[in-house]
């Protein structure tokens, strides 16, 4: 057992993930032994191995004990283990669940749920869970839940399924299967559109991340498909990263050392939160002021709070202030 894993027994394990930076969300295709292997040595904050739309439907149920396997036998590090189950319109959900979380042991973090489209498709997986949770021998509400919004519907949702279950700890938008389901006349899912006069994502983006936000989890943009365009990778996730996610699906190692520069501060806005905060600390506890000039700037309470997020994104991301 590795250090890092060791360390991770003695944590609360329900809470372990929840609060771990995902700025890079590395998938993996469970059927492929190969890249199954490789995934604990690529850089990246999380990896979910996949039951789902990188499996071909012969492959579905053999890829269970692969990923089992994977979880419990390879050399993780500190990061977010996922795994991604199939969809509940599909016949292979129940199975994926009772197979893989009841075999892999306390290791794994999280299952991902795609194409969620109401509340009740989180809470049946809530319940299914714990009744698994209970015959596993794993802590009750160990497992944590990632829902995906790639649909019409589940967009429409968006809020309830947010607040669906104490469970959740990110809403990951899936571009690829949306722009399938609103029938974009695209070929290619998740990359800019050239012919449209600014973000057509633009109001998805946004309308996830108000209801993420809103019940306080991670929010997560997914994957970008030309995956030797880092320019345009870095370039693509850029919109999400302004408006405040917390991270971007890598289907590449390259593509998450992209991710992981995009999704931190930098050292110089993480110097400068830090300056915030010590700043309008003096101003409240010494001056008694709650509005002061930092520079050319008049800060108070509300850059308190902007700074502060800025110094647990860089904390988490392991910048340290400079001297
Ligand atoms: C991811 O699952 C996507 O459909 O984009
Ligand atoms: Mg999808």
């Amino acid at each position: 057992m590795s250090p890092a894993v060791a360390n991770w027994h003695d944590r609360d394990v329900s809470d372990r993930s929840r609060a771990l930076p995902r700025r890079s969300c590395l998938s993996t295709p469970g059927a492929n032994e190969r890249f199954l292997a490789k995934a604990p040595t690529v850089v990246a904050d999380m990896t979910f191995l996949d039951l789902e739309d990188s499996v071909a439907p012969s492959e579905k149920v053999a890829a269970r004990a692969k990923v089992v396997d994977a979880v419990r036998n390879l050399s993780w590090d500190d990061r977010v283990l996922c795994v991604r189950v199939n969809a509940w319109d599909t016949q292979w959900t129940y199975g994926d669940v009772i197979d893989v979380v009841g075999k892999a042991g306390e290791r794994l973090d999280e299952v991902m749920l795609p194409k969620v489209q109401s509340a009740a498709e989180v809470v049946a997986l809530d319940l299914l869970l714990t009744q698994v949770e209970r015959n596993s021998g794993l802590p009750e509400g160990h497992i944590g839940i990632e829902a995906q919004i790639e649909t019409a519907r589940g967009l429409i949702n968006v809020d309830e399924i947010c607040a669906a279950s104490p469970r959740l700890e990110t809403i990951i938008f899936g571009p690829a299967d949306f722009a399938a389901s609103v029938e974009m006349p695209v070929l290619t899912g998740g990359v800019a559109i050239p012919e449209y006069p600014g973000d057509h994502f633009h109001y998805v983006f946004s309308r996830i991340l108000m209801a993420g936000r809103a019940n306080g989890l991670q929010v997560i943009d997914g994957p970008y498909l030309y995956v030797r365009d880092l320019d345009g990778l870095r370039d693509f996730a850029q919109r999400t990263r302004v408006l405040g996610y917390d991270g971007k699906w890598a289907l590449t190692p390259d593509q998450a050392k992209v991710l992981n520069e995009v999704y931190s501060p930098t050292q110089e806005q993480f110097d400068r939160a830090w300056d915030i905060l010590e700043a309008y600390r003096t101003a409240t506890e010494e001056q008694q002021t709650g509005a002061v000039m930092f520079g050319d700037e008049m800060i108070d309470e509300a850059s308190r709070k902007i700074a502060l997020k800025f110094v647990t994104r860089g904390e988490r991301a392991g910048l340290t202030r400079s001297s």
